[in-house]
């Protein structure tokens, strides 16, 4: 038997005919002579209606909410059922009969969070996992398109890339290893061969604190190429954000629709984002009442307030040294300013962050030892710079919080199925 997918029902492409469907039950309402009951598959929900007296009834008497079930019926349109379709049941058969299912309405976030493994099969679940995976899909094919291979970088490393305040530690067989904060150094390593390149994996960032943008394990998407400076970087990241931006607005329609996002967001980005430097970032801040002074990092409160201002994506460029990575470039006639720059978004703050990285071996050796790390941990990075060295540049976006801002979503844990805080790493 051929099962019908729920939304090419919806669609009207079935209208009077009789199909099968399978799925789970959403909701039930029972009157004495009919049964009322939504059902849900992964593409969509539509009302069924059983009457006293089918094959059907006895079943749909039994049936609970969160059971599987198949049914058979005919499609009729119905301008008060959801969707205006409604299936008027003939025949059913029981699945997997659900036991009193935890979740029903007006259940607080914290409870949600706990059954998470149950959360996930919620309509609003579904449209973001839904969201995600073409945000992904784009993500690769915008890259693919443009000439970067994808490499696949280690999990398992020795040495920090962002710092060690965010580093966690793993026991590896007698020795002590950590989880990966960022693929940049092992990708600078891939560039040598393949001079674009890019990545899409988890990375891992001991958080201390709880906050709407932090996850301890995220995915990030870093691409690294040879022979670029920052207004590659900038541009390429315009690019990439107005490319996903264009084609979620299209091809996620129902997705945002269902989850009442405006597009007009995302139809706006378009190349080139508003960019400001640092300079001028702390003075908007300055004259708005901020008490930052120049080589201070912005927080969250400043970054929102900033990204409030332009209502949109925008850059802040070249900061000072000394609160960027020990691998931004400075610059030759400016050696207090790295090139170093972060896209910022409304509501979230940042968004990526990336650069030119210090290509010269001695300068190089200079910032490591300057950042208080040990040189011999970065041995095999600094060869990358004792053999054809080049100049080149890359970033780091959050997938994550990519997602957040594009679904207007409250917390960056609704953006992956299974979110790790500070809090939970469970289930
Ligand atoms: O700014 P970050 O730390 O930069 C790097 O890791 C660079 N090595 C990237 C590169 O140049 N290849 O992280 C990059 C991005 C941030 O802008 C943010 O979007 C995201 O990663 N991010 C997080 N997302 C969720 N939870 C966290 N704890 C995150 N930490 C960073
Ligand atoms: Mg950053």
């Amino acid at each position: 038997m051929t099962f019908i997918p729920i939304q090419e029902i919806l669609a009207g492409k079935h209208e009077g005919e009789h199909v099968s469907i399978r799925g789970w039950i959403y909701r039930k309402r029972e009157s004495k002579k009919t049964i009322f009951m939504l059902i849900r598959d992964a593409t969509g929900i539509i009302q069924v209606i059983v009457k006293e007296g089918t094959q059907a009834w006895k079943e749909a008497e039994k049936i609970t909410i969160e059971s599987s079930s198949s049914l058979e019926g005919t499609v009729k349109t119905d301008k008060r059922a959801p969707g205006g379709y409604e299936i008027s049941i003939e025949k059913m058969a029981i699945i997997g009969l659900a036991e009193r299912f935890p979740i029903s309405k007006d259940l607080s976030e914290e409870f949600l969070r706990d059954v998470r493994h149950l959360w996930l099969r919620s309509r609003k679940m579904n449209l973001v996992m839904r969201t995600r995976s073409e945000v992904l899909r784009l993500t690769h094919k915008f890259f693919r398109e443009r000439g970067f291979i994808e490499i696949s970088p280690p999990m398992f490393i020795t040495s920090a890339c962002e710092g060690g305040s965010t580093l966690f530690h793993a026991k590896y067989f007698d020795r002590d290893l950590y989880l990966t904060q960022s693929a940049q150094l092992y990708s600078e390593i891939l560039i040598y061969s393949l001079e674009k390149i890019y990545t899409c994996a988890p990375s891992f960032r001991a958080e201390k604190s709880r906050t709407i943008r932090h996850l301890t394990e995220y995915w990030h998407v870093e691409p690294e190429w040879a022979f670029a400076d920052m207004k590659d970087v900038m541009q390429i990241e315009e690019d990439l954000v107005s490319y996903v931006c264009q084609n979620v607005a299209q091809r996620c329609k129902s997705e945002l629709e269902e989850l009442e996002v405006n597009p007009e967001k995302l139809l706006k980005a378009k190349p080139p984002f508003p960019r400001i430097d640092y300079k001028e970032a702390i003075e908007r801040l300055q004259r708005k009442g901020f008490g930052l002074k120049w080589g201070e990092d912005l927080g969250y409160d400043e970054e929102k307030s900033l990204a409030e201002e332009f209502g949109e994506p925008f850059f802040v460029y070249d900061y000072p040294k000394e609160i960027k990575a020990f691998y931004c470039k400075t610059y030759r006639d400016r050696p207090k300013i790295a090139m170093s720059v972060d896209m910022l978004v409304p509501r979230i703050g940042e968004l990526t962050t990336g650069g030119a990285r210090e290509d010269d071996k001695d300068e190089l050796i200079r910032r490591i030892e300057e950042s208080g790390l040990r040189v011999e941990d970065y041995e095999w990075y600094i060869d990358m710079r004792r053999y054809g060295t080049v100049p080149h540049a890359g970033f780091g976006l959050g997938v994550e919080r990519l997602l957040m801002w594009l679904l207007d979503l409250d917390n960056i844990i609704d953006t992956i199925p299974f979110p790790r805080t500070i809090r939970r790493s469970f289930p």
